[in-house]
């Protein structure tokens, strides 16, 4: 459960950290500076919680092993909204959510449930319903009831209402705010609170973070809740930042928040520059990773710190804002960038940037990039950096009995776990600065731990 402590894959994981900048480049020679201590037991000693966004299907192979052995809490990224369980009315779907709840409490981790009442990503049979008021708030009710009712005991906190504020502090007009007024972010948080009393309640919005028109806005709203007796336990503040532009007012506007009598998060972390990634916005990056969770942790209220997804391969940013990304604290294949180990510093760890590899190096990298029951696609990169190859052949050994079934852009041999793959006639030269791939479907069971693999 707890392997990336001590086996392979946190160790080559923390080598790759070294390469993070750019392109994902990969070592194949064990890691010098490892991280030795996961980002959720450096947080549990500061009473905090770390947390991550994560897909549920993804919950395996690497991607598994950092979620569960990284992080003490899982905020479903998609899975528990509105659109998610109940996309036909009265026909629900849980299956993505309890794996993620059933992952979570394998793991001994917190799950942050998220959301309860938005605007996006609500089913259409809703949206476009023509329900009256009256209608919408009984609907509202019965879902609320249901979802938490459903996790009541399993859930540590919920995002109950997500993103009520426009920019200047006024309440966004949304299907809730235009049909129910104000009045129904009271609501729901009543009616979360009865179908769970141990479940901490949290509004969450973005561009919160600083304090500002939209922020005081939040803070009017709990401050007037609070006085009117609901039960509010929490703001979220969402944080998808820009390179560079931490708010220098962060950790006073979480003291506000904190003086108010409610805990805060930090719900949404991702820090996004422009794509490519260079060592410079790395650098920046890990700056900025640090100087958020320093301030959530100089506030004994700031008690959870959740990235919005660890991997940039499994980021929402590069889909809603053409080219920006690199936005998490793992590159594409699950390596540490340098802002892991900003966050890792931040949390009182005594980790350092392994530091950049001296002369060239052409490496090879292996990722899964699908797997289904029995069957899963692999793929390598080779990359040179300062070197080059001409001709070239890649071993690894399988750790769990996967066996390959079809390989393309080389030519592989398989010999009990023994697996030896050799460049095709057309991809045997691998230039300075460039890279090469290829592919694979193969057969598992059990588990599909991702191997250690050297380049021949
Ligand atoms: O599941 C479908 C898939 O079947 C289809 O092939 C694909 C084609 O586009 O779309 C898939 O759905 C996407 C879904 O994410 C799951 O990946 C939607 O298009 C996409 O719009 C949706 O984006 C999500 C976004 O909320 C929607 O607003 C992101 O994953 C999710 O990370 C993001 O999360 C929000 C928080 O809930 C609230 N705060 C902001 C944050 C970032 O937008």
């Amino acid at each position: 459960m707890r392997s990336l402590r001590t086996g392979l894959s946190l160790t080559s994981l923390a080598s790759l950290a070294s390469l993070a900048a750019g392109a994902a480049l990969f070592l194949t020679a064990p890691a010098a500076h490892a991280a030795d201590t996961p980002l959720r037991d450096l947080a549990a000693a500061k009473g905090k919680v770390v947390g991550t966004a994560v897909t549920g299907s993804k919950l395996t192979g690497a991607y598994g092993d950092v979620a569960g052995t990284q992080f003490s809490s899982l905020t479903p990224g998609n899975a528990m909204k509105w659109g998610s369980v109940e996309p036909t009315r009265g026909s629900f779907d849980w299956t993505e959510a309890d794996q993620i709840v059933a992952f979570a409490q394998a793991h001994h981790q917190q799950v942050r449930g998220h959301t309860l009442v938005w605007h996006n990503q609500n089913p259409s049979w809703l949206t476009n319903g023509g329900f009256t008021p009256a209608q919408l708030g009984s609907l509202l009710h019965d879902h609320i009831d249901t979802e938490v009712g459903r996790y009541k005991g399993k859930i540590a906190a919920w995002d109950v209402v997500n993103e009520p504020f426009n920019e200047d502090g006024t309440y966004r007009s949304t299907i809730w705010y235009d049909n129910l007024g104000s009045g129904y972010i009271a609501n729901a948080l009543t009616w979360a609170h009865a179908a769970d009393p141990d479940a901490k309640l949290y509004i969450n919005d973005y561009n919160v973070e600083g304090v500002d028109a939209k922020s005081t806005a939040l803070y009017n709203l709990v401050r007037s809740l609070k006085a009117q007796g609901v039960p509010i336990d929490g703001v979220g503040l969402q944080a998808h930042l820009i390179l560079g532009q931490v708010p220098s007012t962060l950790q006073q506007n979480i003291q506000r928040f904190a003086d108010l009598g409610v805990d805060v998060a930090i719900t949404e972390l991702d820090i996004r520059m422009q794509t490519p990634a260079d060592s410079t916005r790395l650098t920046q990056q890990k700056a900025d990773f640090k100087s958020v969770v320093a301030a959530c942790a100089a506030v004994t209220r700031c008690v959870d710190v959740t990235v919005w997804g660890f991997a940039d391969s499994d980021s929402w940013v590069p889909g809603t804002f053409p080219g920006y990304g690199a936005a998490t604290p793992y590159d594409d294949n699950y390596a540490p960038k340098p802002a892991y180990y900003g966050i890792a510093e931040a949390l009182g760890g005594t980790t350092t940037t392994p530091p950049p590899p001296t002369g060239g190096a052409c490496t090879a990298a292996y990722t899964v990039s699908s797997q289904w029951n029995d069957g899963f696609t692999g793929e390598v990169t080779l990359s040179c950096s300062g070197a080059s190859l001409s001709g070239w052949k890649v071993n690894w050994n399988f750790g769990s009995g996967q066996k390959i079934t079809q390989a393309w852009n080389a030519t592989c041999t398989q010999s009990g776990a023994a697996v030896s793959c050799a460049n095709a006639s057309y991809n045997g030269s691998v230039p300075d600065g460039g890279s090469v791939s290829f592919g694979f479907n193969g057969s598992w069971s059990g588990s599909n731990p991702v191997p250690t693999v050297t380049l021949g």
